[in-house]
């Protein structure tokens, strides 16, 4: 049982909600092991297609890595926890789409957080920074290296730099996030998104995103190849030929994720 997470199952969607509002949903390493052990059972559950990450409350999607935890952590714990399997890397490598639903402060461990997910959908009242520098540190879950990739290195260098807050409609601008709506339209826009996701084949899905995460990790000629096997993987599935007999019947297809 998971004390810091909460999983609603929406049909193929799960909502998944970091749920610590007294601290405005800070990643203590609970939530790091709760939250591992919770992608690990989505990963396999074939149930699940899309998943949506978010905050508890309307004032937070998460406002970084816990602070508290820092006292009497040395060098050496700190590298081996961010060394180990962390929520960060966990939803890198997670094979289903992952959309953060960002409702509020999206600080340090918690911009890292939503840039590990492949989409960003944001309430008009949400921030963003990468505030790490103002406590004499600096990121340590992707930042320095998500965040330019994203926004571009002059953008970025000077979140990481100065650590301050920029707004939604800076970082829809950025790049940073995909869209931003009035926070009570976030959550029915989110899921319409989601849904819209998981009606898709599953296997098509996996490999889009594995293509698309590659191009930011290799040249151009590598990721053109990688994206033509992945493409001749897709044409053995079940569901390619489900996809191609209902274009033709003119009717919706059912995707299997065979
Ligand atoms: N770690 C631990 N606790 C945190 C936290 C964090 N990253 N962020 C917020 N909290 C806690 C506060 O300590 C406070 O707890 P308390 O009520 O027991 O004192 C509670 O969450 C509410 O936060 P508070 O600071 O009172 O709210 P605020 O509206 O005045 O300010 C922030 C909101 C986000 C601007 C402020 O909390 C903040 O700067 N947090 C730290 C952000 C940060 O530096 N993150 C990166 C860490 S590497």
């Amino acid at each position: 049982m998971s004390q810091t997470i909460t999983l609603e199952r929406r049909g193929r969607v799960a909502v998944v909600t970091i749920d610590r509002p007294d601290k405005l949903n800070a990643l203590n390493q609970q939530v790091h092991r709760e939250g591992v052990a919770l992608f690990d059972e989505l990963r396999t559950d074939d149930e699940i297609r899309v998943v949506v990450l978010t905050g508890s409350g309307d004032r937070s999607f998460v406002a970084g890595a816990d602070i508290s935890e820092f006292e009497g952590q040395t060098p050496v714990t700190q590298r081996d926890l961010f060394h180990e399997r962390t929520l960060f890397n966990t939803i890198d490598t997670f094979p289903k789409p992952v959309i953060a639903m960002v409702n509020g402060f999206c600080l340090g461990g918690g911009n890292e957080l939503a840039m590990a997910c492949d989409i960003r959908i944001a309430s008009e009242n949400a921030r963003f920074s990468q505030p790490e520098i103002n406590l004499g540190i600096m990121c340590g879950g992707g930042g320095t290296q998500r965040l330019p990739r994203l926004v571009g290195e002059g953008r970025a260098m000077e979140m990481v730099l100065t650590g301050d807050m920029i707004d939604a409609a800076t970082a829809e601008r950025f790049g940073l996030v995909n869209h931003v709506y009035p926070l009570d339209q976030l959550e029915p826009e989110t899921m319409k998104l989601a849904e819209k996701i998981a009606e898709k084949a599953p296997i098509a899905l996996q490999l889009s995103k594995e293509a698309v995460k590659f191009a930011s990790r290799s040249n151009l000629d590598e990721g053109l190849r990688r994206e033509v096997d992945l493409f001749a993987i897709c044409f053995s599935t079940e569901d390619k030929r489900e996809g191609v007999a209902a274009f033709l019947e003119k009717r919706k297809p059912e995707f299997k994720g065979r």
